[in-house]
């Protein structure tokens, strides 16, 4: 069921809008595309507009630092982290950064990880085939980011066991309703995850070439040219890059899968044209995006859709609305695996476009693709869950026989 632009808030949605949120999208964006919620925010759901914000970091700010002392604690470490890492950082911090990120997840190293992550799928769906039944998030989508961030970060495969965890505490701290429990769940998996760097990058700085051309050196690097004052800067980054390639990841993998699961003719026709599956992977992102909301902050005054907003107003980006909007995508609410163009938003745009996009799209192609052609009668067992978040979709389980 929708609900409409009166008694719309993020803080309290109800159980349909988790398991549909764009019946609700739909209305907001024709009752009040920009629309005031209760806490003096602003919510888009306007493709244009969302698009308009992404691409002015001038006008509409990333740095969080306002809005995350009341929540966290100024001295706490998930203060620390999240207005640390270069998403939520303006120039010039965030254009060091991602220089220091830049080609270290370029085209070219991103193909050189296909064999290695085509080997790491052809485990898991041996295994699954050796069970019969399994969970689509545990047993697949979530074992696959874990491994390629743990690749990408050279953290050993037998201390890969708390990075889920660590990562979706810190992540879930994120979400729209937070409690006490995930506060404290999301500060000591900073404290956490911080202590392991430090062994971790203390040993690699040992053996560092200097024709390694990682994420890591080139992070070790930038840090060593900006004084010991930055270590925590790299450590933070480090962190990140877990947390934003893990759950988002694992979303596009099972609410692909599973949206083909729920379309026959679909999924027969991708098994049968394999040739489909960049397009179709494209169109997973647009269709049920694994990232539904983003935000930033206004720096000055701004008009948008003819909404007046003053300086220091938050607004949050509808990405998963933006998606749908009729007035770029014919037919929003249909899954077209050739859809083309297909000018989405799941990873965003402007100076912040996800800097992982390359690794993400890889692993939905390989994942989804293999699944599919290994398992022609795949369906669900049980009525997948849902999980209640509001900013990443995606599912916490979803019981699955071959
Ligand atoms: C389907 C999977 C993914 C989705 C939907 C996604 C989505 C996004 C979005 C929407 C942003 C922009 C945030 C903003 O502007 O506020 C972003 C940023 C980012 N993503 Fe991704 N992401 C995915 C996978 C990955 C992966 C696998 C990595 C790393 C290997 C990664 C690394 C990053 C980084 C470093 C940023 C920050 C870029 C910056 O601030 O300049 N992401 N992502």
């Amino acid at each position: 069921m929708a609900v409409g632009a009166d008694t719309f808030d993020l803080r309290r949605l109800p159980d349909s809008f988790y398991e549909n949120p764009y019946p609700t999208y739909d209305r907001l964006r024709s009752e009040a595309p920009v629309l005031a919620c209760p806490d003096g925010s602003y919510l888009l759901t306007r493709y244009e507009d969302v698009r308009r914000v992404y691409r002015d970091p001038r006008c509409f700010s990333s740095d969080k630092r306002v809005q995350f002392a009341p929540l966290f604690g100024e001295h706490s470490p998930l203060f620390a982290h999240h207005t640390t890492s270069l998403v939520f950082n303006d120039p010039p911090l965030h254009t060091r950064v991602r220089k220091a990120i830049g080609n270290a997840l370029s085209d070219r190293l991103v193909l050189s990880m296909s064999p290695a992550l085509e080997a790491l799928v052809d485990r898991l769906i041996d295994d699954i085939e050796a069970r019969g039944a399994f969970d689509l998030v545990e047993h697949f989508a979530a074992a696959i980011p874990i491994e390629v961030i743990g690749n990408l970060l050279r953290v050993p495969v037998e201390e890969r066991g708390p990075l889920r965890r660590w990562s979706l505490n810190i992540l879930g701290a994120l979400e729209v309703a937070l409690n006490e429990e995930a506060l404290a769940e999301g500060n000591a998996s900073v404290v956490e995850f911080l202590d392991y760097l430090d062994d971790l990058i203390g040993r690699r700085r040992k053996v560092l070439a200097d024709a390694d051309d990682d994420i890591v050196a080139r992070l070790l690097r930038w840090h060593d040219a900006q004084g010991a004052l930055a270590r925590d800067v790299l450590y933070h980054q480090c962190i990140f890059l877990l947390n934003a390639g893990h759950e988002t990841t694992t979303n596009l993998i099972a609410n692909g899968v599973l949206a083909l699961v729920e379309r026959p003719a679909l999924f027969a026709r991708l098994r049968d044209a394999p040739e489909l599956i960049d397009t179709a992977v494209e169109e997973l992102l647009r269709f049920d995006s694994p990232n539904q909301l983003g935000n930033r902050t206004t720096t000055e005054a701004v008009e948008i859709g003819g909404v007046h907003l003053p300086a220091q107003t938050v607004i949050t980006l509808g990405i998963g609305a933006a998606n749908r909007d009729p007035e770029v995508f014919s037919a929003p609410d249909v899954l077209h695996l050739d859809r083309h163009p297909n000018p989405h938003l799941a990873f965003g745009a402007g100076i912040h476009t996800c800097a992982g996009l390359n690794v993400a799209r890889l692993e939905g192609r390989i994942a989804i693709g293999r699944l599919i052609q290994k398992f022609p009668n795949l369906a669900s067992a049980q009525a997948p869950v849902r999980a209640r978040r509001a900013r990443f979709r995606g599912f916490v389980s979803a019981p699955m026989t071959t």
